[in-house]
């Protein structure tokens, strides 16, 4: 598929996540504005700062140049596409009235500006914890597995029930204004730096791991991942499960006496029922759909790259 290169403001860019799917981004050759409350230490992409739970400033940011110059020598363009990060991405960073405040005033300001400036394409950073167990009171299941973009969102928490919130106004808005907005729920990130102390708690400690559903998002995918949504236009309002493809420790691999993805998530969770039978090595969260739907391909699979970093 031969990639339409496209001018993207990105919020939240200066974060864990948003930095690497930047970086991909512009391997990918689009044309970049962060905006953030911080600066991003990447030469290429200008920073706006900007705090987007201000209307205006929302607004204003989707519709001014894409560097400091002088003078201006590019004309003022609407964007060709939104990718929304900004915000807080866990409970407790911050009381809880105020991240929801961040998250849902953030994130209604920046789709409601983006489509009353005619930009046809949003991708928002949602996230796994919308199905109720990572961030819940004590010990709860998925409601069966794979866990797909059907599976019931139960959340008892602030911060997956502001992603909720957030789902819901853009499809209103998608309706409303006939644009497409993706909706990504990502599972936990994990940066390059982080790649090997990550997996090696996934793959020698796998029972701890149900809060992550033993799914992953690798940072520099999650970039392909945005790539792909950017590429396919008309699908109007979606949800996508937006993980990597395999289940996080070795329940599917070549250690002897391990048995495969269903049989170890059976073991840990007895009680949650399968409506279809899973791949050996498929992770707990279905990436299918962004796989059928937007043809994401995984580019950094984690089992070679942890066990030749190893060596
Ligand atoms: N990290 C994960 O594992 C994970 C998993 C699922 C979903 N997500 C979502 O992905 C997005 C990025 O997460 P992250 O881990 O990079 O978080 P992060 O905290 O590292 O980055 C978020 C960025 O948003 C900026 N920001 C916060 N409030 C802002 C505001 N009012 N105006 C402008 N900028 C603001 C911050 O300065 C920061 O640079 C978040 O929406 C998060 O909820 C993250």
């Amino acid at each position: 598929m031969s990639s339409r290169k496209q001018k993207i403001v990105f919020t939240g860019g200066s974060g864990l996540a948003g930095r690497h799917a930047i970086s991909k981004l512009q391997e990918h050759g689009h044309k970049i504005l962060n905006v953030d409350v911080t600066p991003l230490d990447n030469p290429d992409v200008y920073t706006l700062k900007a705090d987007i739970t201000d209307g205006a400033q929302a607004f204003n940011s989707l519709s001014c140049h894409f560097s400091k110059q002088e003078p201006f020598h590019e004309p003022l363009q609407t964007p060709d596409a939104v990718i929304h990060f900004a915000g807080i991405p866990q409970p407790m960073l911050l009381p809880d009235n105020e991240l929801f405040r961040i998250n849902t005033m953030g994130s209604y300001n920046i789709i409601e500006s983006a489509c009353k400036l005619g930009i046809k394409k949003i991708i928002l950073a949602s996230s796994i914890t919308t199905y109720g167990v990572s961030y819940a009171e004590g010990d709860v299941d998925y409601a069966y597995f794979p866990v797909d973009e059907d599976c019931p969102c139960t959340p008892m928490d602030s911060y997956a029930t502001s992603k909720l919130c957030m789902e819901r106004v853009a499809q209103s808005f998608a309706l409303r204004y006939g644009v497409d907005i993706y909706c990504y729920r990502i599972g936990a990130v994990i940066p390059p730096a982080a790649f090997q102390e990550k997996f090696r708690a996934y793959t020698e400690e796998p029972a701890r791991w149900k809060p992550h559903a033993w799914s992953y998002t690798d940072a520099l995918d999650l970039g392909n991942m945005c790539e792909a949504g950017l590429q396919k236009d008309g699908l109007g309002f979606q949800v996508f499960n937006a993980v990597n493809d395999e289940i996080t420790n070795d329940a599917g691999g070549e250690v002897a006496g391990q048995g495969d993805a269903e049989a170890f998530l059976k073991s840990v969770c007895p009680g949650t029922k399968f409506v279809r039978s899973m791949g050996k090595r498929e992770a707990p969260v279905s990436n299918r759909k962004m796989k059928e739907m937007l043809g994401f391909k995984e580019q950094y699979p984690w089992r070679e790259r942890y066990r030749k970093e190893l060596i």
